[in-house]
């Protein structure tokens, strides 16, 4: 028997001692009970190198979706020597189970591999895009999305997702804007805890739980200009109202790791910002998981200019925080000679390595190093159809009516002539949109053959693409104004490919690209019918289109039941219900423009000059945030409070009633929103603070309640102390941002 087989035994007959017992922890997950004694009788055996290996994580080239994958001989090494905790973009249950047997069987310690993939809407069955996902406004059935996605990808070899995004994000050229849940605190941190617990489930050891990863920490989405990867300099105030909650969300919903960002802060770069990624997050938030780079972005810090070697970038990570270096190699490279030089302490080196075993021990991967390698349930899982069903259904409520004159939606059923046009008409890629995991366009239903399966059998559904994306090619308008003559309909499905969102994908327009807005007009002409599908991954400005067109539906980019769910919304099989999670500008010139503003000492008044807008556009949005429209009407009235004032620590509640005036069932989603009109600090003029969507049939009324706590009311005073201040409150409760009513209620001095 070889020292490494001995070593690997005694460590094992150890833990079975030390017991598997499994305890609650606090944030209602499973946590095995005497997890700090295993994890410290297991670093007690490690060497300087071994724990090291523990830090860092490598993708494997030919990994990623769609490649061919070859383990090298190098990784193979590196894996053996034990130079290795975690790898990413390796997918599938039968070559994962080849590497991890690799690290159980052939190293000293047998500690098993973490394999991680950005699982981001779904896996396999792809959901729409987390923008569209948050446009439900309905964080159970996002929980249930991820869940399906952590089904899926468990059963495929994967323990790890770099998910949730939950960046905030104000400046729609961001390209990752589309991978979050939009604009606002309270909407995102809903979203983030939904997604948190959809992914973990209430127990990690479970084979289908996978470790869920809150990135980008922080304050990724406040990029100036919106341009990927670019700097961010905001106050801590704006840090902590605006960017941080979701995260604060995140950890209290028990997420296992956080991501940090690629940005710095006022001059400090994520990766060694000290004072989030330790001060905040560990002493103030008591996260106990661990923090992983972002890709290389530990020696990014050398072009940040903060690291004059790499060396210096790895001591200045660790330092600040980051426990796991994704991609960069530097603590692989450097950490052993920074600690055998005394530059960093083993004490150090130690917290990050327990805070990583801790979450491989969580996830039960020392009593199984096996889980989430059976392939016999990656084959049945896939693409089942009750995920699929739910992606339909997801697909269904994230999509947002936009315009509707004349009810020209929905349509008839027995419809004889359709024509369906754009370049996104028939496109089964696009549909999937940014980080599709591994989404496969042979399962997109595309617009075309949805709309063809909807539609009547006697209809006659005609197809031109009339011109692409992108480009100025308008040879295709000829064909496509001859479909569009004489039918009953025209649907143009345009905006964006799936590339132009997502990492990297800033944009320095908001129009829809090329000919498209060209190809729409042009088929107005025809005199037929137009309603325009709109797929995107941001906010589009598009006041001419908007103006122009009697019907829009933004679709953001649905995922596989693309067409099905277009279709459901354009028949009347179901009325629409998404809202927007991000406010859509009339012109690219008035970004950042979001809902929650300041008011400033001059609000805008269009007709008066010296005011805070711009003299040649109007100041308000094209479309607000929270604005959806529905097939039936919905309307409110009775807005009343528990009390005209209350206590500080006290909870008000709040009441409404809502009635569907139209003549078909709907659903709706009821917001409040509140204003703190005097306070130590200035405040925006509207923040949401509670939502609900409810479900009318015609003629029906519903009394809606919701309490607003202090957690509600409380705001970060002139000495940073979140506090409830005493005074006169505003409350808004409406269909959006923008239609609501209004109350006021008192918050008595203590
Ligand atoms: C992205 C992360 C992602 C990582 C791994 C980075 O470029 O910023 O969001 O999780 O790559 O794929």
């Amino acid at each position: 028997m070889s020292s490494g087989t001995i070593v690997r035994r005694i460590f094992y007959v150890l833990l079975m001692v030390v017991g598997s017992v499994t305890a609650r922890a606090n944030d209602g997950l499973t946590i095995p009970r005497n997890l700090d004694r295993r994890v410290d009788s297991l670093l007690a055996l490690m060497t300087v190198e071994e724990k090291v290996g523990q830090l860092v994580q490598y993708s494997v080239k030919g990994g990623g979706t769609g490649e061919k994958f070859r383990l090298t001989e190098e990784h193979v090494g590196r894996i053996r020597a034990g130079r290795v905790g975690s790898l990413l973009n390796v997918v599938g249950a039968e070559r994962n189970r080849l590497i991890q047997e690799i690290a159980v069987k052939e190293t000293r310690l047998g500690i098993p591999l973490l394999f991680g993939l950005d699982v981001v809407h779904g896996f396999r069955t792809i959901f729409p895009i987390p923008l569209g996902e948050a446009s439900t406004w309905e964080p159970e059935l996002i929980r249930k999305a991820a869940r399906v996605a952590a089904v899926e990808a468990s059963a495929a070899g994967i323990h790890w997702t770099f998910a949730p995004m939950v960046d905030i994000a104000r400046d729609p050229r961001w390209g990752r804007i589309a991978e979050g849940s939009g604009e606002d605190p309270f909407l995102g941190s809903q979203m983030a805890a939904a997604r948190v617990t959809g992914f973990q489930g209430d127990d990690l050891t479970r084979t289908d739980a996978i470790l869920a990863c809150a990135k980008h920490f922080a304050a990724y989405g406040a990029a100036e200009g919106g341009r990927d990867y670019n700097t961010v300099d905001i106050s801590e105030r704006t840090l902590r109202e605006v960017y941080l909650p979701p995260f604060d969300a995140a950890v209290k919903a028990g997420v296992g790791s956080i991501m940090c960002s690629f940005n710095e802060i006022a001059g400090i770069p994520s990766s060694s910002n000290h004072f989030l990624l330790t001060d905040i997050l560990r002493t103030e938030w008591k996260f106990d998981g661990f923090v992983v780079s972002d890709w290389c972005s530990i020696a990014e810090m050398q072009a940040h200019g903060i690291a004059g070697s790499p060396a210096e970038a790895a001591a200045e990570a660790i330092t600040a925080g980051v426990d796991m270096d994704m991609e960069s190699g530097l603590y692989d490279s450097r950490l052993g000679d920074l600690i055998g030089a005394g530059k960093i302490p083993v004490a150090v080196l130690d917290e990050a390595v327990r805070r990583v075993l801790r979450v491989k021990f969580r996830l039960g991967l020392f009593d199984n190093p096996y889980r989430s390698f059976e392939t016999a349930r990656e084959k049945k899982v896939m693409l089942a159809p009750e995920h699929r069903f739910l992606a339909r259904e997801v697909a269904g409520q994230s999509m947002v009516l936009l315009k509707n004159e004349g009810g020209l939606l929905p349509l008839k059923k027995d419809l004889s002539k359709i024509a369906v046009i754009g370049p996104l008409a028939d496109s089964r890629n696009d549909p999937l949109g940014c980080w599709d995991a591994k989404g496969d366009s042979n399962d997109v239903v595309t617009v075309l053959r949805g709309i063809r399966q909807a539609a009547g059998r006697g209809a006659d559904v005609l197809y031109a693409r009339g011109c692409g994306v992108t480009g100025a090619d308008r040879s295709g308008f000829g064909k496509a104004m001859k479909a569009a003559r004489g039918v009953d309909v025209a649907i143009l499905v345009i905006g964006e490919s799936s590339e132009m969102s997502g990492e990297a994908g800033s944009r320095a327009s908001l129009s829809i690209p090329g000919v498209q807005e060209e190809l729409v007009q042009a088929i107005l002409t025809t005199g037929t019918p137009v309603v325009v599908v709109l797929m995107n991954g941001r906010p589009l400005a598009i006041p001419r289109l908007s103006a122009a067109v009697p019907a829009i539906l933004e679709a953001w980019f649905p995922g596989i039941e693309a067409g099905n769910a277009v279709a459901d919304l354009l028949f009347g099989d179901y009325s629409p219900s998404g809202k927007l999670p991000v406010t859509f500008p009339r012109d690219i010139g008035q970004i950042p423009l979001y809902y929650n503003h300041k008011n400033t000492g001059r609000p805008a008044v269009d007709t008066s000059r010296f005011t805070s807008k711009y003299i040649d556009l109007e100041s308000t949005p094209l479309y607000p945030f929270g604005f959806g429209l529905s097939y039936t009407r919905f309307e409110y009235s009775e807005l009343t409070l528990s009390a005209p004032s209350i206590e500080p620590d006290r909870s008000l509640g709040v009441s409404v009633t809502v009635t569907n005036v139209g003549t078909r069932s709907g659903e709706e989603v009821v917001q409040v929103y509140i204003r703190d009109e005097v306070a130590s600090v200035t405040r925006p003029i509207k923040e949401l603070r509670a939502f609900r969507k409810i479900s009318l049939a015609p003629g029906q009324q519903q009394r809606v309640d919701f309490p607003l706590g202090p957690e509600a009311l409380a705001s970060y005073n002139r000495d940073m102390q979140r506090v409830v201040e005493p005074g006169e409150f505003k409350v808004f409760v409406g269909g959006n941002s923008r239609d609501v009513l209004e109350s006021s209620f008192r918050v008595l001095a203590h």
